[in-house]
């Protein structure tokens, strides 16, 4: 099955246009869009990617406007298996030069992994776990042979510490930090910066398809600040593995890794009982 891209350009007039290309999955929402907004300033053009179109056709809209910059809008629900070979498929034939690869799409699950829907676990897994992995290796090549390419993936403060009433979620984080870590000290020397990025809690619509606002612990930020936070361990000159947004939830981050795991488990416990 071939995936459509709609774009700000008509297809049979969408050359490449010399601009370099990033790939944003989890563009209609949240951080992803403001990633789109920060490459689109930078010069580039977009793959928008998600499963709501509409929202990414106002995005795309906006970036021709304020940037000059065409994006292609690519409607994909990553928690089907064939899905992240297809978007590469649709990216291939429209000849695009990716040199970015923004993995933002994930959803979490709020309250006792016993009252989990098992479905929902699978899903949760199938986008957080499985498209994130499969979508690095797939754009790996094009990534590496780019001039400056930025694989960056979006983990979470709760990869520093497994999360009662969130255990699926946390798992999956800190799966997607060590993966990228991984993947960052197999790719040194290369050109590519590669990257972990942790957020803490952020208003996004991710607290609504959680389902709680329970899990809302530690320092907030702004998605600005947030993205913000990533361009900055971006644009050094040797990046980090991994970067956690905002100083207290850092030093959250640090401490959770120093303490018995008995005390730190007792804490997000409190934290995040319902
Ligand atoms: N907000 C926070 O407090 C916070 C903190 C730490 C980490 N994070 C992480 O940040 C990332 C972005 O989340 P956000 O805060 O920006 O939340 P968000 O506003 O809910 O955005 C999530 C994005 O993922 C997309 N998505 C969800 N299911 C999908 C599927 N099956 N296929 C394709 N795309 C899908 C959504 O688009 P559609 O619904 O249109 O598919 C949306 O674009 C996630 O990985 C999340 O775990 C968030």
């Amino acid at each position: 099955m071939s995936t459509q891209l709609a774009s700000t350009q008509p297809a049979s007039t969408a050359p490449r246009s010399g601009r370099p290309v990033a790939v944003v999955i989890g563009a209609s929402s949240g951080f992803g869009v403001e990633f789109a907004r920060r490459f689109a300033a930078r010069g580039d053009d977009l793959v928008l990617v998600a499963r709501r179109s509409e929202p990414m056709a106002a995005l795309a809209a906006e970036l021709l406007a304020s940037h000059g910059a065409t994006a292609h809008v690519v409607p994909l629900d990553l928690t089907e298996p064939d899905a992240p070979a297809r978007l590469l498929a649709a990216v291939a034939e429209r000849d695009l030069a990716v040199h970015a690869l923004v993995n933002s799409a994930g959803f979490g699950s709020f309250g006792p992994f016993a009252a989990t829907d098992p479905d929902r676990i699978a899903r949760e897994i199938a986008l957080n776990v499985t498209a994130v992995t499969v979508l690095s290796r797939l754009f790996l090549p094009a990534l590496l042979a780019a001039p400056a390419g930025v694989l960056l993936n979006v983990a979470s403060t709760a990869a520093y510490l497994p999360g009662p009433n969130l255990a699926v979620y946390a798992a999956t984080k800190a799966y997607v930090r060590s993966l990228t870590e991984a993947i960052w000290a197999e790719t040194r020397g290369t050109g590519l910066t590669v990257l972990a990025l942790s957020p803490g809690p952020t208003q996004t619509e991710f607290f609504a398809a959680a389902g709680s606002d329970g899990f809302k612990v530690g320092q907030i930020l702004t998605v600005a600040e947030v993205v913000d936070v990533a361009f900055h361990a971006l644009g050094r000159r040797n990046p980090p593995p991994s970067v956690v947004a905002g100083p207290l939830n850092k030093l959250t981050a640090v401490v959770a890794g120093l303490v018995p795991r008995r005390v730190s488990l007792a804490v997000a416990r409190r934290l995040t009982a319902q």
